[in-house]
């Protein structure tokens, strides 16, 4: 027999049933509450305890530490899958055949190009415009060159509009850069892999050819792959809810981009560094970010630390610091601020504030001191960030089609002013 939970209140007891996921979750499925009980409704701000949906893509332990898409783990999906691999399985469920993952390969070649237009849209940006505000722009223009509709039950048109986005936005990416350095908007060499042509894209210059680096792509790939996907977080969610309005997946993705921008989501990693930047700039002196970090008058938070459902190492971050050391080294780059970031660590590790909240290192924590390594300038850090997340996005906006989930459309409970007779305005 399923778990059952009874809720008591004003003296009549209900019972709601207790939904039970594959890996032992469970939740109180509260659907008919507001029906049964004349009007009652809960209230969670944050959505810290509230299931928007059940998911097949992805799981996370956030008290042990442990993140799997389709299963598998990140630690072993990192080490032997590729970034175009991932995203396959992110998106259609299951590993890719050698034939399959070439076909999917070949099929985002044939659609590596945008709009001639769209260099109109770009030019009308400032040079100083942040490139997450241009990506998202961009990312919503491409509707108006991609104007036909998916049919969601149609597997063809589906597969159509997935690897249209995922060959498209790439450009989108590289040429946020290129304006931001006044460089020309290069294209893609459909002779290079997905991440390889995305490097070149990003770091070919008209005066010299372009160095192939395997180390440095080798050090992106795996990084995309880290930030592929992680369930309900804030952007994949306004994705979903914004989809579930029946919105397009390129209106829904561009709203997702908007979402990530933000510095507590993935807006850190651009903050972690100049964080460490500013620490060094001030003599080096951890402690007293610490204590700023922790004084309840001063808004300044550790970047880059904290996560709403990890109480543990976030998995990715382990991973992250050992590529940090390994790309520095490799690279032969010698950076004091990863010095800073490891102090920072350390001492936020064996402090009684962070133990008692159990305030870990994060995704964002150590990746833009790859980032910088590999070149690619601080303001872009969240555009890599958005980069990565897009096979996540276009999953979970799939499964919720596919699911025909209703729109998403949460209840409130209203503290204003009751109803009162309008005032004339010389009167007031
Ligand atoms: N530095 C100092 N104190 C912190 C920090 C931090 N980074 N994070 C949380 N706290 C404190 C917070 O002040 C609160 O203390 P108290 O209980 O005394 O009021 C307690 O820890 C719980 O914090 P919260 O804000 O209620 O937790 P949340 O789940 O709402 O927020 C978070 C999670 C990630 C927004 C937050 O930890 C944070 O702002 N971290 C810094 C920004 C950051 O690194 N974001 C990247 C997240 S991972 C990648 C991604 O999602 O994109």
């Amino acid at each position: 027999m399923s778990d059952k939970a009874i809720l008591e209140y004003k003296g009549q007891k209900y019972e709601f049933p207790v939904v039970e996921g594959s890996e032992n979750e469970h939740a109180i499925d509260i659907k008919t509450l507001r029906a049964v009980t004349g009007g009652l409704i809960t209230i969670d701000p944050g959505y810290k305890n509230t299931g928007s949906c059940e998911s097949a893509i992805t799981f996370l332990d956030g008290e042990k530490g442990i993140l799997r898409y389709r299963g598998y783990s990140i630690e072993e999906l990192a080490e032997k899958a590729d970034f175009l691999e991932v995203a396959y399985l992110l998106i259609f469920g299951e590993l890719p055949s050698k034939k399959e993952l070439q076909k999917f390969n070949n099929d985002i070649r044939e659609e590596s190009y945008v709009d001639e237009e769209m260099k109109n849209i770009l030019d009308g940006f400032p040079k100083s415009a942040h490139p997450m505000g241009v990506l998202s722009s961009l990312t919503s223009a491409l509707i108006a060159f991609n104007p036909i509709p998916v049919d969601i039950d149609s597997e063809e048109e589906m597969y159509s509009a997935v690897v249209r986005i995922l060959a498209k936005f790439p450009i989108l990416v590289v040429w946020a850069l290129s304006k931001r350095q006044g460089m020309p908007l290069n294209y893609s060499d459909g002779r290079l892999g997905y991440v390889e042509n995305i490097h070149k894209m990003m770091f070919k210059r008209p005066h010299r050819e372009y160095q192939k680096n395997k180390v440095v792509v080798d050090a992106l790939d795996n990084l995309l792959i880290l930030h592929a996907d992680h369930e309900q977080n804030c952007s994949t969610s306004t994705v979903r809810i914004v989809g579930s309005s029946h919105a397009g997946l390129f209106a829904s993705i561009s709203a997702g981009v908007s979402a990530l921008w933000g510095p507590l989501h993935g807006g850190a990693n651009q903050a972690v560094l100049e964080m460490l930047e500013a620490i060094v700039a001030d003599g080096g002196d951890t402690k007293k970010y610490m204590a700023k970090a922790k004084d309840k008058n001063d808004p300044f938070r550790l970047m880059g630390f904290g996560h709403r459902v990890y109480k543990n190492f976030d998995p990715r971050a382990k991973i992250i610091k050992k590529a940090a050391d390994e790309v520095l080294h490799d690279l032969g780059v010698d950076d004091p601020i990863l010095e800073v970031a490891k102090g920072l660590e350390k001492e936020a590790l064996e402090d009684q504030y962070f133990i008692d909240r159990k305030l870990y290192p994060n995704v964002d924590f150590y990746s833009g001191i790859i980032y910088r390594a590999l070149g690619i300038p601080t303001e872009m850090f969240t555009v890599m960030f958005a980069l990565g997340r897009l096979p996540g996005w276009i999953a979970q906006w799939r499964e919720m089609r596919q699911r025909k989930e209703p729109i998403g459309r949460p209840r409130q409970i209203y503290i204003g002013e009751n109803l009162r007779p309008f005032v004339d305005i010389e009167k007031r």
